[in-house]
């Protein structure tokens, strides 16, 4: 089924100037990118994205965690794009990340967990509308 699906590059990731690098899996994987754009992030605009996990003992951590530096939000299309993406980045908890997925070859700690992507169609619709105006999706 064709989809779209929400990624982002974690504010560790682009600090370590692998924004490129996850960018190529994506296209390499025959996928493509609708929009994609640098940015900083308001404490409400995690709040709202993250507000599932309000509560949890890591909350605190993630959020400032998330507001540290910029991110790269990005929205792609493909079939089957949501789960196949997700075995792309491989376990939340990199210590479970197998070498080859994006969180085995590039990160060890869940609290620096590199990339974040949708984990279904209703999670990826609420997503792209949190970080993008209809108007930024290219058609192409
Ligand atoms: S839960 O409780 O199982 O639903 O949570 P989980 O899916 O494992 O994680 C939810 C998001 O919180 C991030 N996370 C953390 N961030 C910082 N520090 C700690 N300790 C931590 N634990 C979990 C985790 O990466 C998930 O974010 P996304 O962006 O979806 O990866």
């Amino acid at each position: 089924m064709m989809e779209k699906t929400f990624l982002m590059v974690k504010p560790d990731a682009v600090q370590r100037g692998l924004i490129g690098t996850i960018i190529a899996r994506f296209e390499s994987k025959g996928f493509k990118l609708l929009a994609g754009k640098l940015m900083t992030i308001s404490d409400t605009l995690v709040q709202k994205h993250y507000a599932e996990h309000q509560g949890k003992p890591f909350y605190a951590d993630l959020v400032s965690f998330m507001t540290s530096g910029p991110v790269f939000a990005m929205v792609w299309e493909g079939e089957d794009i949501i789960q196949i993406a997700r075995l792309m980045m491989g376990p939340t908890d990199p210590k479970k990340a197998l070498p080859g997925t994006i969180r085995g070859d590039f990160a060890t700690r869940m609290n620096r967990n590199v990339i974040h992507g949708s984990d279904s169609a209703e999670s990826a619709s609420r997503e792209i509308g949190l970080f993008f105006d209809n108007s930024e999706l290219i058609d192409w």
